[in-house]
């Protein structure tokens, strides 16, 4: 078997959970070194893949010295917002194959470092976002790869997650939300929703972004939350009369090349259930993720009550594979199975040497949504041009799918 040696960079919630519950089970992958500003969390990976594998890792609190003294062929990295693409260039530079967790960058220009360490380099690099491997974002795309919706018009998607609690407890729980959502207003984590629509919509694969423009509410909910629970002031004294930047919601338009428009909404500050929305519209369909409907055009109208998970009656014919034979124990660990899914492809694609399903280009359009949404917000909603990271090579480029989609008409 192929052996993977792999360093972890960034050993929060998000590394040390996919180590444990998604990066270890896998036997062809070696975690031969971590790192962590935080000495405490470098210790404890160490352990863990100590007790699962025998082994003990090369830690550090310093990613350079990983980077130069590991022995490692690829490294992942969920290390906090701020510092993705600055440890991704690092790694690119000293060719060392990169998975970048997900965010969104700080200015347009550290994105267009980042395309050009890989562009200098060849270096494979991969940003991690699950949830374009998930089953209801692949369903969809290949019922539109199908043609069954028509001719795409609209995509609509969301990052709908009440994260009050977990902003709050930043300081406490030495996490960077908390900090980012004091200081910026902009649409900070786009690319769980936009992800899946630009695969759709393929962007840098024949489209893509051309301009945005972002409109952000008041900030009231993180207010209000810590009226609610002064608890979390006492436990952290800083949030005493702390003045939040961040606004509850944010509304972003993107227009594309080819026609189509995307909205994006932030949503993680007043209270509500988690959904990403995604929602895809053309002139002989639509899917909603919210409701899980398909409806083509034609059929008759129904309410809520027969289109309510409607979208299931769908998946013999165009969910993928991997989906269709997922055990319900890997649906139950790590985002219902779509982190699996992904690593497992980002593994394929280090040892085929296939150019990776989300590339440099994708990470930098995607992650510059955010800075160009910080402009924009910050100029009453004045339009962006979206840089062309691919400086023109995206009517060269065909459309690739993160897996192969069932998209055969039966
Ligand atoms: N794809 C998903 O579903 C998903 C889910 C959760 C988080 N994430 C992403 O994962 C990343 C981490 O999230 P988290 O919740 O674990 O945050 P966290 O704050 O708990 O962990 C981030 C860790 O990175 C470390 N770090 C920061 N800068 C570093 C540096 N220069 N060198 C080494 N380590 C450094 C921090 O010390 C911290 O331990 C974020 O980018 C987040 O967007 C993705």
């Amino acid at each position: 078997m192929r052996k993977f040696k792999l360093g972890i960079i960034g050993l929060g919630a998000r590394g040390y959970t996919m180590l444990r519950d998604v990066i270890l089970p896998f036997p062809e992958i070696e975690v031969t070194a971590v790192c962590d500003l935080y000495p405490d969390r470098v210790e404890e990976a160490a352990k863990l893949i100590e007790e699962k594998r025998g082994t003990k890792p090369f830690g550090t609190t310093d990613y350079i010295e990983l980077l130069e003294k590991a022995d490692v062929e690829a490294v992942y990295v969920p290390s906090a917002w701020e510092t993705h693409i600055e440890i991704a260039i690092a790694a690119i530079r000293r060719h060392i194959i990169t998975g970048i967790e997900v965010g969104g960058s700080y200015s347009v220009e550290e994105c267009w470092d980042l395309v050009h360490a890989y562009e200098e380099t060849g270096t494979p690099v991969m940003l991690m976002e699950n949830c374009c491997f998930y089953k209801d974002e692949l369903l969809a795309t290949a019922m539109a790869r199908a043609g069954k919706f028509g001719e795409i018009v609209y995509c609509h998607g969301a990052y709908a997650h009440d994260l009050r609690s977990e902003i709050a407890q930043g300081n406490v729980n030495r996490h960077y939300r908390l900090r980012n959502y004091t200081a910026r207003n902009c649409e900070n984590y786009p690319t769980h929703e936009l992800g899946p629509i630009a695969k759709l919509l393929n962007i840098n694969r024949g489209n893509r972004f051309v301009s945005l423009v972002s409109v952000a509410s008041k900030a009231a909910g993180l207010d209000q939350y810590l009226k609610d629970h002064p608890e979390l002031i006492e436990k952290d004294p800083t949030l005493k009369g702390r003045v939040f930047h961040q606004g509850d919601i944010v509304n972003t338009i993107i227009t594309c090349q080819n026609g189509e428009q995307i909205t994006l909404r932030l949503d993680t500050t007043l209270p509500r259930v988690y959904d990403r929305e995604f929602t895809v519209r053309g002139t002989k369909g639509l899917y909603s993720q919210t409701t899980n409907t398909v409806f083509l055009d034609g059929e008759p109208e129904f309410g809520p009550d027969k289109t309510m998970n409607n979208a299931q009656k769908y998946e013999e014919e165009f969910l993928p594979e991997v989906w269709k034979t997922m055990s319900d124990e890997a649906k139950r660990i790590s985002h219902g199975g779509m982190d699996g899914v992904m690593f497992r492809v980002f593994l394929d694609h280090i040892e085929s040497g296939e150019p990776m399903p989300i590339d440099v280009y994708d990470a930098a359009a995607w992650m510059s949504v955010t800075a160009l949404s910080a402009q924009s917000i910050a100029q009453g909603g004045a339009p962006q041009a979206c840089p062309d990271f691919t400086n023109g090579k995206y009517l060269l480029r065909e459309p690739k799918d993160v897996i192969p989609l069932n998209v055969s008409e039966k």
